[in-house]
């Protein structure tokens, strides 16, 4: 049985409010942990709506203003659920109030947020911790496995895409609820710290550190009416992002991320080819990845489609039985019960604030490098 309290306050009820709040609430159910998360208090800006959230889904009580959650004494960990250019604040605040700090992704807008944002968790020593989510599904703990085993060889290509659709249309307004993303204020960039983002994080955690990119992006609709002041401004994102890159330990990255990709509407996948043998990985099919190991007997050798759900698979273990598959919100759930084993251990829970931070460059050094043409080298030290 858990023995500790780990009493969280969460700032944001929307999508990722409710992906983690699903993970604080299976952790225990699944997980043998000495700490148990408590749905202390919930934090929006609408009383009646953050009231609504926390009533469906258990929180304790609520707050309409952040600061006021951060000076709560019964507050243990502050959970930041909100748009990007929020981040750098609310954790800032946080840590230095002496809370532990988990972030959702992008950690900031820019590298100088982001860097803020280390150096004062660095001062304050807080556990903290970012959402890259994707590194727990199943099948990517195993990739990352198998590729640390050094079966696939030498290294020679990494690629990954992040496809959607949903902002083709030209009448859609930017800005306020649910569009805070196209909203370059709010948001910092488009798809690059959006989607590519996550695409980074998988890419240098399986394959090391990006040192430099070239990337080509475009803004297709160059005006859209903002929907919280019904003005016609220009669009400041990036809605589509392609970037070459190369990798300190010697292979070539290509990455392409697009919200115009008509039909494809969360298509993250990654591809590895090494000297002996490749690995790819797709979300819309997450609990399978394909291997292909060149050492097989020639006359069976081809892509092999592996299912991730038996009991010596990463996670699994914790799950149903073998061939039952488990989906997008047990990676919430998986990096809940990592950050409580982690507060067991003393363990650092990866991605932490300086890791999101090396993620953070390789996307500006893209951004740069979409708006100069030129390589950029991006900085990251691992
Ligand atoms: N890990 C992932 O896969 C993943 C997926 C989606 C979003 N995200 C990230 O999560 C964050 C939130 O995205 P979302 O999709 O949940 O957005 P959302 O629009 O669904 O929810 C945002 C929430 O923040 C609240 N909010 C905005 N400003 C606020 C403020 N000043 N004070 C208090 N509350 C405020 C809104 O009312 C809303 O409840 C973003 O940083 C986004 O990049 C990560």
């Amino acid at each position: 049985m858990p023995s500790k309290e780990l009493r969280i306050g969460i700032v944001g009820y929307g999508f990722m409010g409710r992906t983690h709040t699903n993970g604080y609430k299976r952790a225990n159910d699944f997980f043998d942990l000495e700490y148990r998360p408590v749905l202390k208090a919930a934090c929006g800006r609408s009383e009646d709506k953050t009231k609504a959230f926390a009533d469906q889904w258990g929180y304790e009580s609520v707050e309409t203003d952040w600061q006021k959650l951060i000076e709560r004494d019964d507050i243990d960990a502050i959970d930041i659920c909100t748009p990007n250019d929020t981040h750098h604040d609310i954790a800032i605040a946080a840590a230095k109030a002496g809370k532990m700090v988990l972030c959702e992704k992008p950690l900031a807008r820019t590298v100088a947020e982001a860097q803020e944002m280390v150096d004062v968790i660095n001062e304050t020593g807080v556990k903290n911790t970012c959402w890259y989510n994707y590194r727990r599904v199943p099948a990517v703990t195993l990739a990352k496995k198998i590729i640390d085993t050094g079966k696939l060889g030498r290294i020679f290509h990494f690629r990954g895409q992040f496809l959607q659709d949903w902002t083709i249309d030209a009448n859609l307004p930017q800005g306020g609820a649910a569009l805070w993303r196209l909203d370059v204020a709010a948001a910092g960039s488009g798809v690059t710290g959006d989607l590519l983002a996550h695409n980074i994080d998988t890419a240098m955690w399986l394959n090391g550190a990006i040192t430099r990119v070239t990337a080509r992006t475009e803004t297709f609709i160059k005006e859209r009416t903002h929907q919280l002041t019904g003005e016609k401004q220009a669009v400041g994102i990036d809605d589509a992002c392609i970037f070459i890159c190369d990798f300190e330990n010697g292979s070539l990255g290509n990455f392409e991320s697009t919200r115009y990709a008509r039909g494809h509407k969360a298509l993250d996948t990654f591809e590895i080819n090494g000297e002996h043998a490749s690995i790819r990985w797709d979300l819309h099919d997450l609990n399978r990845f394909e291997f292909f190991d060149h050492s097989d007997e020639s006359t069976v050798r081809g892509w092999r489609s592996i299912h991730v759900t038996d009991g010596d698979m990463p996670y699994m273990d914790k799950w149903w039985v073998p061939g039952l598959c488990i989906g997008y919100e047990h990676t919430f759930v998986h990096q809940v019960a990592d950050f409580l084993k982690d507060l067991e251990t003393g363990a650092v829970t990866q991605p932490d604030f300086n890791n999101a931070l090396q993620t953070q460059k390789v996307c500006e050094a893209v951004l740069e490098s979409g708006k100069d043409g030129q390589w950029h080298d991006t900085g990251v030290t691992l």
